[in-house]
């Protein structure tokens, strides 16, 4: 995908700060600040566009987000499936890569959907035979490969089209991998001693996409993060299972001393739905570090997922991309706050529930 003018100005708008408009933008071209857009042609006529290599640096100038101070570990979790953590992960991923973050996102769910979502390429063509294809696809190495010291980090490191966003992606070991842990000392540090330390050296940004089920590529995960993001759907099982989730997440943080802190991020809110807006107002007035923003119950939402984008480039124009860019906002400031303080105590972020 490349991006125009007018796309760029919505991809770095925020209602609460100064209009981003095609003449600056157009100004800063010609003086050098930014890179120069190319004419590209599009059906039967051409338009000057900006490629996806040239966008973070467009970013760095005219966006909102800033680079942390130092590197951020951010783990995505929550003990329910489908609430969108995935996809929080991937729109977090591309608007901090678009703002020249450099950014990793490191796949734990055997589902395999972080590898999807940033659009892992297998190397396929139609003219295989389905023999073929399954040796291409297990050739792909991941986290156990490198666990088993048969390749380097570097090796499991796949980029994307913006070169600020590479990942590591999922693969069918990680089952595996998960059952090796369990045989060593230290089984909870792994990842942080031999992924998160080293990625640090090399990224501001690393992202872990955690599996709904509780297993300990979760609690390594957890053990690696300055920040756990969860999720919580506007739906009454969600609700529901909160209570449940605190209460693990407070005894496991207790016992391993843990630090990080929690924020939680309503989704699936559906505006005309009154139990929906019942259960969004009470997780923002009772819920310490909760998001004053959400994520709504929406088509693009699908379908941006489905295309491996980010709301706000998929739907510039839509409300769901303001919401989505006023969301990582608030959570940049929050995580970037933190960044900064160095003598920060985590809040207790477990509260009696009075659903
Ligand atoms: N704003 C949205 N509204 C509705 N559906 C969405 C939205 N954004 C993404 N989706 C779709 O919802 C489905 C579940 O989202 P996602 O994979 O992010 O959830 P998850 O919490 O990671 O799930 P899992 O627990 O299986 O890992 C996906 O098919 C995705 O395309
Ligand atoms: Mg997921």
């Amino acid at each position: 995908m490349n991006y125009s003018a007018s796309k760029i100005c919505k991809i770095f708008s925020l209602s609460s700060k100064p209009e981003l408009t095609k003449k600056m933008l157009l100004n800063a071209e010609s003086q050098g600040v930014i890179p120069k857009q190319s004419l590209i042609a599009m059906n039967k006529r051409s338009q000057k566009l900006w490629s996806p290599e040239q966008v973070p640096l467009i970013g760095q100038t005219f966006g909102f987000l800033e680079k942390p101070k130092k590197p951020l570990v951010l783990t995505t979790f929550v003990t329910k499936g489908g609430v969108l953590k995935t996809s929080l992960t991937v729109n977090l991923a591309r608007i901090a890569a678009l703002h020249n973050i450099k950014t990793c996102v490191v796949g734990l769910d055997m589902q395999g959907d972080i590898t999807t979502g940033l659009g892992f390429d297998y190397n396929l063509n139609d003219d295989m035979s389905i023999k073929d294809a399954l040796t291409q696809i297990n050739q792909a190495q991941g986290l156990m490969d490198y666990y088993k010291k048969d390749c380097s980090l570097d090796d499991i490191i796949h980029p994307t089209d913006l070169p600020t966003l590479s990942f590591i992606p999922e693969t069918p070991e990680l089952v595996a991998l998960n059952q090796s842990l369990n045989n060593r000392n230290r089984r909870e540090f792994w990842l942080n001693e031999m992924v998160a330390e080293p990625l640090k050296e090399k990224f501001d940004l690393i992202l872990f996409d955690c599996s709904p089920n509780w297993n300990l590529l979760i609690t390594n995960a957890l053990t690696s993060c300055d920040t756990l993001l969860a999720p919580l759907e506007c739906k009454i099982n969600n609700f529901r299972n909160l209570k449940m989730f605190q209460s693990f997440l407070g005894s496991f943080k207790n016992e391993m001393q843990l630090k990080f802190n929690t924020y939680y991020i309503p989704t699936r809110y559906s505006g005309n739905r009154k139990l929906s807006k019942e259960i969004l107002n009470w997780y923002q007035t009772h819920l310490e570090n909760c998001s004053n923003y959400f994520i709504r119950e929406s088509l693009q939402g699908e379908e941006a997922s489905a295309l491996f984008l980010s709301l706000p480039e998929y739907t510039p124009l839509s409300p769901t991309a303001l919401e989505m860019n006023l969301l990582i906002d608030e959570l940049w400031q929050q995580l970037t706050q933190t960044n900064k303080d160095i003598n920060y105590k985590p809040k207790n972020n477990l509260r009696p529930l009075h659903p």
